[in-house]
């Protein structure tokens, strides 16, 4: 099949929105930016950057990334309330393309136990809300969400109403990962058929992944007739997430015999995505994830090798070039110079400003000084973990550690407070415990450790260490990674990390109290 023949589908990266709000991924507005940059230049369609009214650092990213953004529509979220859809509005004005994403209930359940609505009076809500967007921009989307657990007729109903009211794009959620594929593409055929205006507007999919159907219920809607698809970065999301962007838009490319759809993302950078948004918000991403996992091309079994080093038609259904992920290779060492190292970066899809390159530069010398060989995923590791931590309030400046069967393990910790050095020796049940109570010992916080994992970031005795950890305070979780040839710096750095965004979410709680 050509491409002409194939329907564009868009795609709606909803990581800063959706995929924000899963449990302990929280990004700050320079992480935010970077990955809306990324985005932009990989080819989504439409980047859903927050949610306004939620809190002024939420209107503050939306609005700067609306005024950043160069191709793809940047849309703010808003409840179908007044001042949600004022502030949604406010903040995407300055957008090339900006739209307004308003969004109400329309199934039974939330209707009687959320809302406690009439459908009439829901239906009111709807034409009332989606009349103010569309004063606002001419670009509205309108979501009914827990769309797979109301009945069609309402439904259809609901949809009608919106699209007379101005909406251009509805989406139809299974908000709780509740649908199966046909379930799902049957409830599109039928809300295009019965919808007098249906014409008149584009039909959008997000779903979720509580049974592991959110990639195959997305493809089923688009084979149901929606042409856009809401997904996030590595499926990052409310509870088990939403659709993966990586996944949908490479089922769409390699299945294109059977899936006569195409995107306008670049594939090439799926891999520098997925990474950034796992370093931002310290979410590793799981080893057999399809596409992005590190084990996504790897051959372990005999006969698989054998078949690899004959044709790699064998036993790959893509090339991991197609993903953007080149044979590791050895890249550089302590000789390298500073525009080898700045071409590293352009090849890796970086795109740093001069003083992040030097930053990035003077941790790659310290690191090549520790270490001899100097792989692409070191790189990456070393730039990735200095863009998540530019703002930090904490670093760790030095670490010595006492362990072995000889001695209890006593670690001396000095770290930098807010511009101040301090040191102090605290000892422990193993050297990690050491050195996470140096750092309670310099830093007290009521914050309890609830995952600690380490792993090589490449081959050899010498590979740095990548360790993540996740804490949880007053009901949130904060995760933090932390890589270093020392796996007990690792941890440290890995600690502070997840530490210093439970106060950042702490100073911008206190300021927004005080405004
Ligand atoms: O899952 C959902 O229903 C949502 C809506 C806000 C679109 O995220
Ligand atoms: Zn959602």
């Amino acid at each position: 099949m050509t491409a002409s023949a194939k329907d564009r589908v868009l795609i709606f990266d909803t990581t800063l929105r959706d995929g924000e709000q899963c449990p302990g991924a929280t990004m700050g507005l320079a992480e935010k930016l970077q990955v809306a940059e990324l985005l932009d230049a990989m080819g989504v369609d439409i980047i859903e950057a927050g949610f306004p009214i939620a809190s002024n650092g939420d209107f503050e990213a939306v609005a700067e990334i609306a005024r950043r953004t160069q191709n793809a529509v940047v849309a703010g979220l808003a409840r179908a309330i007044s001042a949600d859809i004022a502030r949604a509005g406010e903040a995407v004005k300055q957008a090339r393309r900006g739209r307004i994403h308003t969004f109400v209930s329309t199934s039974p359940i939330h209707l009687e136990h959320q809302m406690r609505k009439s459908e009439e009076e829901v239906l009111a809500i709807v034409h009332d809300t989606v009349t103010q967007a569309r004063n606002l921009v001419d670009d509205v989307e309108w979501s009914g969400m827990d769309a797979t657990r109301t009945p069609i007729d309402y439904l259809c109903r609901c949809v009608e109403v919106a699209i007379k009211a101005g909406a251009t794009t509805i989406n139809l959620p299974d908000t709780v990962g509740y649908a199966t594929p046909d379930e799902y593409r049957a409830m599109f055929r039928a809300v295009r058929e019965r919808v007098p205006n249906a014409d008149k507007a584009i039909f959008s999919v997000h779903c979720h992944n509580d049974l592991g159907l959110a990639v195959a219920n997305s493809i089923a809607g688009v084979e149901g007739g929606a042409r856009q698809v809401e997904c996030t970065l590595n499926g990052i999301g409310e509870r088990a997430g939403n659709a993966a962007l990586e996944e949908i838009v490479m089922a769409l490319k390699v299945r294109g015999d059977v899936l006569p759809y195409e995107t306008g993302v670049k594939s090439e950078m799926i891999t520098r995505a997925s990474r950034l948004v796992s370093a931002v918000t310290s979410f590793p991403v799981q080893y057999n994830k399809a596409i992005v996992g590190r084990n996504a091309f790897a051959h372990e079994s005999g006969i698989h090798q054998d078949g690899m080093l004959k044709n790699n038609t064998t036993y790959e259904i893509m090339t991991p070039e197609s993903v953007g992920v080149s044979k590791t290779s050895l890249v550089m060492g302590k000789h390298s110079g500073r525009n080898a190292f700045r071409d590293k970066l352009k090849t890796l899809g970086y795109s740093l400003s001069d003083n992040q390159i030097q930053d990035a530069f003077v941790r790659f010398k310290e690191l090549a000084d520790r270490k001899k060989e100097i792989f692409d995923e070191d790189i990456e590791s070393l730039v990735d973990e200095n863009l998540a931590g530019a703002r930090d309030r904490m670093k760790v400046l030095s670490l010595l550690v006492v362990a072995g069967t000889i001695k209890e393990q006593i670690a001396t910790l000095t770290l930098e407070i807010d511009g101040a050095q301090r040191t102090v020796q605290s000892n422990g049940n193993g050297p990690v415990d050491a050195t996470f109570n140096a750092i309670k010992a310099l830093a007290p916080h009521e914050a309890v450790l609830e995952l600690y994992q380490v792993h090589a970031v490449t081959a050899g005795t010498d590979a740095q260490a990548e360790v993540s950890v996740r804490l949880m305070h007053d009901g949130r979780t904060f995760t933090g990674k932390g890589a270093d040839p020392d796996t007990l710096v690792a941890s440290a750095k890995a600690y502070l990390s997840a530490l210093n965004k439970l106060l950042a979410r702490g100073e911008r709680l206190h300021a927004q109290a005080a405004e």
